[in-house]
């Protein structure tokens, strides 16, 4: 080898992707792989990709003709660009993408990343016979048992937030969701190697944790007192981990809000003041038909509990519009819920028939064109609540994590605790810190705000605190 191979990964959809891209970068340094920003520069080139709605999957398709273009240019200088599909595409469609794609050389499922070293080396050695591997299975050992922790340098790269798996995989099985059959049954990890993922990530500089699954507040891993631990516990437990400055969650089922769970948004301070939590749509008949397990005033009577825990919460949830059979009066009643929740922000999809979920074969299928205009106008209803939600901060001081160097000269931009950007007239030194800030206004999706107090907690302090 002449000198370190270079990677590029390019992530889509979720934020699990997003952390699967980080752990496969951190597998794969230790065998010469630095990481690029720059595709044409890259010996490995992987796409972590998304499947739970149909552009994804289209996207990959043809980001795989741009690589096929470079692959190509690589081997006229005698270069060897490997290509590897992985994620939920890679699961769903297999050999599939081979066929459509033959310059890939390997596709691996979200499950079996923790095989890339080897799975490489065997591509390599197939160069020769032109043979392209296929590794979908959910084999029996625990990826993450596998996987080496990030270093810190690589950590620091990544700046002051910072993600973790918590769970994989979900038993729900809303009916147009592919997650139960590409990531599989639910898993949850062992607390204690949770916790040793964020001490670590603290380690490294990071002030914010996400706790993230698919399905994660269905956590139920291994305690080490042996028993069985719920999300609730397990936020107690990370928020005591000394450097944790704020902490949050994600992806919540409505059906899985405990008691527990909501009595921490009323205990822990760190636990941000937001949270996300898709409803999907408002009328009763489309949930069941999306076998959601929760009805309207069910899921309405959690949002009261929650505000009741925590009075400042801001809610925001994913909406899917032309599920099959939804009519004018049943996406009026979508709309309608998203004035009663005041949602802060919020996602919105067109159904997309997914193959092999039951909603696919559904009759009555709603025509592209009503999902359209269905979706414009549930985005305008989500866009003033986001606006008049962003007004009402105004005049209100509250702690921003300085993230990164902003928009402007002498500017930071750092998040709130409902996730909106800031930006702050800030030395660079206060990069990485939780300090107050009073919002002085607002434009579309952005704050600005000015300094307002002295940093919680300053990044010198809380390294030496959490034994950096
Ligand atoms: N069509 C449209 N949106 C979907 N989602 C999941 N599956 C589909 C689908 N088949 C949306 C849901 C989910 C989010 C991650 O993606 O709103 O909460
Ligand atoms: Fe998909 Fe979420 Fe439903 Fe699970 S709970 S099937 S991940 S939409």
């Amino acid at each position: 080898m002449t000198g370190p191979r270079k990677l590029y990964v390019k992530s889509y959809g979720c934020q699990m992707n997003a952390y699967d891209s980080h752990r496969m970068a951190d597998l794969l340094a230790p065998e010469g792989y630095m990481e690029t920003a720059e595709p044409e520069d890259a010996d490995l080139i992987i796409l972590n990709t998304c499947h739970i709605r149909e552009k994804a999957a289209e996207k990959v398709y043809s980001e795989l003709g741009r690589v096929r273009q470079l692959k190509e240019a690589a081997a006229q200088g005698g270069r060897r660009v490997t290509v590897a599909v992985a994620g939920c595409v890679a699961q769903a469609e297999g050999s599939e993408i081979i066929r459509r794609a033959p310059i890939v050389d390997l596709v691996v499922g979200p499950q079996s990343y923790h095989r890339l070293p080897d799975l490489l080396a065997r591509a390599e050695q197939n160069e020769r016979r032109k043979d392209q591997i296929v590794e979908t299975e959910f084999p029996p050992e625990d990826k993450f048992d596998h996987l080496p922790a990030p270093t810190k340098a690589a950590t620091r790269a990544r700046g002051v937030t910072g993600f973790v798996t918590v769970q994989e995989g979900c038993d729900k099985f809303c009916t147009f969701c592919v997650v139960p059959y590409t990531r599989g049954a639910e898993v949850s990890r062992p607390a204690e190697k949770i916790l040793a993922e964020v001490r670590n990530l603290v380690a490294g500089g990071v002030r914010e944790v996400t706790l993230i699954g698919q399905n994660v507040n269905a956590y139920h891993g291994a305690g080490p007192d042996g028993g069985a631990w719920k999300l609730g516990r397990l936020l107690l437990r990370v928020a005591d981990i000394p450097g944790v400055l704020r902490l949050r969650y994600t992806t919540s089922h409505p059906g899985d809000m405990d008691d527990d769970l909501i009595a921490v948004h009323r205990d822990l301070p760190q636990l941000a003041p937001q949270l996300h939590l898709p409803v999907q749509s408002g009328s009763d008949r489309v949930l069941q038909a999306m076998n959601r397990r929760h009805t309207r005033a069910n899921y309405l009577r959690t949002v009261d509990r929650l505000r009741a825990a925590r009075p400042d919460l801001a809610l925001t949830s994913d909406f899917i519009v032309g599920f099959p059979g939804e009519t004018e009066a049943e996406f009026r009643d979508t709309l309608s819920i998203v004035d009663e929740v005041g949602y802060s922000d919020s996602f919105s999809f067109k159904y997309s028939q997914r193959p092999g979920t039951p909603g696919a074969t559904m009759a009555d299928q709603v025509a592209e064109e009503v999902k359209t205009e269905r979706l414009h106008r549930l985005q305008a209803a989500i866009k003033r609540r986001q606006l008049a939600f962003n007004a009402s901060c105004r005049g209100l001081t509250f702690d921003v994590l300085m993230e990164k160097p902003g928009r402007d000269a002498g500017q930071l931009t750092g998040r709130s605790p409902y996730l909106q950007p800031v930006q702050v007239m800030a030395p660079a030194s206060l990069l990485g810190t939780l300090i107050p800030v009073t919002i002085t206004g607002t434009i579309s999706n952005s704050l600005f705000g000015a300094l307002a107090g002295a940093p919680r907690i300053d990044a010198e302090s809380t390294l030496a605190a959490a034994g950096a």
